[in-house]
């Protein structure tokens, strides 16, 4: 059994000390929890390490992109929500996304993205 939301608070405080660590700074996480069922059946742990690398990447973007001394980082959304017969947890944040050019060579072997210096 699993508690999403609780699982995403977490995986936000996890993710927040690594780029605290890394960069100095971190945008705020704000988890929106829109189901009333606050439990489902599905392996915490696997949720909890999917969220945290997603989030890993939403906070690198956004200091990227927003710079490490900025005083107003943009915050980073997980949103859950409860369909008819899932669970859709939504990561969204302002770091700029991936550009279009950049997406087919994230399905290769030795993708070029690899090369940077990747610090979260
Ligand atoms: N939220 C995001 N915003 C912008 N770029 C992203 C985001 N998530 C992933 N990326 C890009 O996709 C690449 C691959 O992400 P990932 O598979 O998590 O590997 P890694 O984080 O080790 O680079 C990242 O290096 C980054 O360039
Ligand atoms: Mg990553």
């Amino acid at each position: 059994m699993c508690k999403p939301d609780e699982v995403a608070h977490n995986a936000a405080t996890d993710a927040t000390n690594l780029c605290f660590r890394y960069t100095g700074t971190a945008p705020p996480i704000k988890v929106v929890c829109k189901t009333n069922k606050t439990t489902i059946t599905y392996v915490s742990s696997h949720i909890h390490y999917m969220l945290t690398e997603l989030l890993k990447n939403s906070l690198r973007a956004v200091v990227d992109a927003h710079g490490a001394d900025c005083e107003a980082l943009p915050p980073v959304t997980v949103v859950i929500v409860r369909g008819e017969e899932d669970i859709t947890i939504r990561v969204s944040d302002e770091g700029g996304g991936i550009p279009r050019s950049q997406v087919r060579q994230m399905c290769e072997k030795r993708p070029v993205y690899m090369k940077r210096d990747l610090y979260i």
